[in-house]
């Protein structure tokens, strides 16, 4: 299952993606797809309340099924050690199939295993359950909102200044409540896992996720097995933004029922159940309160969150985050409350906290700059903060004015006016409107192998994952910068827990840790083949200066001189060595802990809309971001124009909804959540400034897989206004909102 297996093609172009040709040849598999000798296939049936109890269940019909194996249930339980509680904040609260207690639909309540997935399926459907049902909490209502002690391990109030008396003595006031829906990941490839135990104490856990050590750490206890003891496998991942960083119920039933059952269980959710079963955005309510001079300057910011959390774990959005640092306000408070309600676990989605938040801010600062007839850009402008309002401290680095700057112009910004329906193209109204986009820059520690070998190419390892985002082209694209080859000659392989310890895929952290690790192994494995080449008397650098020796062109040479040159091949063969090999761990400096990191960036969008018929389609978006060196130009394109593909969605088509009286999350298939579709999605010119952030990482990246989706929802609702004249605060702007919102 390694990713990005070594394939060399001499002179060819270096590819876009070194998984490129497994993906478009079908070669590449996900774990749905994996077969191992004696696989039998688990189904969970799902619990038909939202709160109660599982009184008794009838598995008789099911276990007579053809193919039937077992089915475990409250009345036949799975044994189980450790605690269900989420051990920190990456985990959510699991449920198996062991408890009576229900807190929310479609919570497992049984586990078919059978011979054939048919099988099982069709034995599912056979199990019945007697409920003894309790009145849900399926209501949102903010004004019932509770305050938590804690919130996302931090005070959930916050508070700089003195917001009342700024507000009082403000010229201008914007006082504005927005609405988030329920978002969901909707990942191409579904959660599965196969379990396959090779004795009474050893697993291999093949499960798509976001980091192995993470899954491997999760089961231990649940297991009653040292971590060390379980192998975790993440291969070719079909995306995950955020649905695969915890260790849901399916893989640890499939664990389970493997150890039970003596054989290998593979447990696939269907897309249903990815809606019930992995996680979402949290539904949400934020109120801005903006106090402002005439010229648009910020005085003071309230923001208030409520967040729609699940009865049985806690998870919400962070979502004033944001506000607390992105400008320069002396006066801030961010306070976050919560609604307890009886629906699946809410969970991290990309940009958790700044996506939601940003929509909310973002919004409020353009309705102050309507209020005020500032120009939107002009305003951020005058509201740029030169170091972190929040933590005092400079930033590690920021070039949020040149995307500002870069972006208008490429848009043609300045051609812009401001009255709402003041222009028009054919007949449609045309909305111009603008957001800055943020995210935190996060940096953990990780080791990567590097073997240079007797072919004269080069190895790369780390246990990190690529949940399709690129990060084994990143992790080749470093590697063969240090070592001096072809993109194309550098194998790497990852999503193992046998490999060094590598980063977690997400919190756009994986670049900018893995990346490290990766630049300072292949440095340390370049040093000691030009230590080996100087000192060899048959190398053609032998004696040679080693800090004047170079990489390039597949292999060493001293700078200047090509006629003094060596390859890494050539020293193996001589030297007798099948690998020349280093190990290094790449940790956060020292020198990290003084400044404040976050990529920036400026979204500009053009709507157009329909008067009649009140139909709205992005026609063209220019964004600009600030994250820092770009290590793969070709997948960072995808990642950012990615996350403004799913802010287009947030903003115009992605709606998740419950039924409040059966307290049934009610979208369950892509049919009626609506992904944005290529005629949704305009051509995305992305700009990005030239950057290396010393301080962050070895390799000065930001971070890309987040800061795309930030600030999008807002230009977009920004543009909408501007074309029309009616503010839409509710996503997702549809029709109906558009036809009910006050112009
Ligand atoms: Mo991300 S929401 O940290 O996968």
């Amino acid at each position: 299952m390694s990713p990005a297996p070594r394939a060399r093609h001499g002179a060819q172009a270096a590819p876009a993606r070194v998984d490129g040709r497994l993906k478009v040849t079908g070669a590449a598999g996900y774990t749905a797809e994996l077969w191992v000798e004696g696989l039998v296939h688990g189904v969970i049936v799902g619990s038909r309340i939202a709160r109660g109890s599982v009184e008794a269940v009838d598995t008789g019909a099911a276990e007579a099924a053809g193919g039937v194996l077992a089915v475990f249930s409250p009345e036949h339980p799975l044994p189980v050690q450790g605690s269900l509680e989420p051990p920190n904040f990456l985990d959510r609260t699991l449920h198996l199939v062991n408890g009576r207690r229900v807190d929310h639909f479609g919570q497992p309540v049984a586990l078919v295993v059978a011979k054939t997935a048919e099988q099982a399926v069709h034995a599912a459907s056979l199990v019945t359950v007697r409920y003894h049902e309790e009145l849900a909490r399926t209501r949102f209502d903010a004004a019932a909102a509770e305050t938590p002690e804690q919130f996302a391990g931090r005070p959930a109030a916050y508070r700089r200044g003195d917001v009342d008396a700024a507000l009082a003595a403000a010229e201008v006031r914007v006082e504005a409540a927005y609405t988030i829906p329920m978002h969901h990941h909707a990942a191409m490839e579904p959660h599965a896992t196969v379990a396959a135990w090779e004795d009474e104490r050893h697993v291999t856990v093949h499960d798509p996720s976001q980091g192995v050590a993470a899954v491997a750490g999760r089961l231990a206890p649940l297991l009653g097995i040292p971590a060390e003891n379980i192998r975790v496998l993440s291969g070719f991942i079909g995306g995950g933004f955020g649905s695969k960083g915890s260790v849901w119920d399916h893989t640890v039933l499939a664990a389970l029922a493997a150890r039970e059952l003596g054989r290998p269980v593979r447990v696939v959710l269907d897309r249903r159940q990815l809606f019930d079963l992995t996680g979402h955005r949290a539904r949400s309510w934020q109120r801005l309160t903006l106090g402002a001079g005439g010229d648009g300057v910020v005085g003071a910011i309230r923001h208030e969150v409520v967040n729609a959390v699940a009865a049985h774990d806690g998870f919400g959005d962070p979502a004033g985050g944001a506000t607390r640092m992105l400008y320069a306000v002396p006066n801030v408070e961010t306070a976050h409350r919560q609604v307890t309600l009886h629906v699946p676990a809410a969970t991290f989605m990309r940009a958790p906290g700044e996506a939601p938040g940003s929509f909310a801010l973002e919004c409020a600062l353009d309705e102050l700059a309507v209020a005020t007839g500032v120009d939107p850009v002009e305003l951020r402008l005058r509201n740029h903060a030169d170091r972190d309002p929040e933590s005092g401290r400079p930033w590690s680095s920021k070039r949020l004015r040149e995307c500002y700057a870069l972006a208008a112009e490429r848009f043609g910004w300045a051609a812009r006016d401001p009255r709402p329906r003041s222009m028009t193209d054919d007949g449609l109204l045309v909305g111009w409107g603008m957001a800055t986009a943020t995210y935190p820059a996060y940096r953990g520690a990780a080791t990567a192998r590097v073997r240079l070998l007797p072919d004269g190419g080069a190895q790369v390892a780390s246990a990190t994952t690529d949940l399709g985002t690129g990060m084994a082209t990143m992790m080749a694209t470093v590697a063969a910068a240090e070592l001096g080859l072809a993109v194309t000659d550098v194998g790497v392989e990852i999503g193992d827990t046998r490999l060094p310890a590598g980063a977690f895929s997400g919190g756009s952290m994986g670049a900018t840790t893995s990346g490290a690790a990766v630049r300072v192994a292949a440095a340390a494995a370049r040093v000691k083949a030009v230590e080996l080449a100087v000192e060899d008397e048959a190398s053609p650098l032998y004696g040679a200066p080693e800090s004047e020796v170079v990489a390039v062109d597949g292999g060493i040479e001293l700078r200047g001189d090509p006629s003094r040159r060596d390859t890494y091949a050539a020293m193996l063969r001589r030297l007798g060595v099948p690998v020349i090999e280093a190990t290094v761990e790449a940790a956060p400096g020292e020198a990290a802990g003084g400044y404040s990191m976050h990529a920036f960036g400026a979204q500009f969008v053009e709507v157009v809309v329909d008067p009649e018929l009140l139909t709205v389609w992005a026609r063209r978006v220019v964004a600009c971001f600030d994250a820092g060196r770009i290590l793969s130009p070709v997948t960072a394109r995808g990642q950012l124009a990615g996350g403004i593909i799913q802010g287009i969605g947030m903003a115009l088509t992605e709606e998740g909804a419950v039924d409040e009286r059966s307290g049934r999350v009610i979208v369950r298939d892509l049919s009626d959540y609506h992904i944005p579709v290529h005629a949704d999605i305009p051509a995305i010119d992305l700009l990005w400034t030239e950057g290396f952030d010393p301080y962050i990482s070895e390799v000065g990246a930001k971070g890309i897989g987040e800061i795309g989706i930030t600030g999008v929802a807002a230009a977009v609702a920004n543009a909408v206004h501007h074309a029309t004249g009616v503010r839409v605060r509710d996503l997702p702007i549809t029709v109906e909102r558009l036809l009910r919102a006050p112009v």
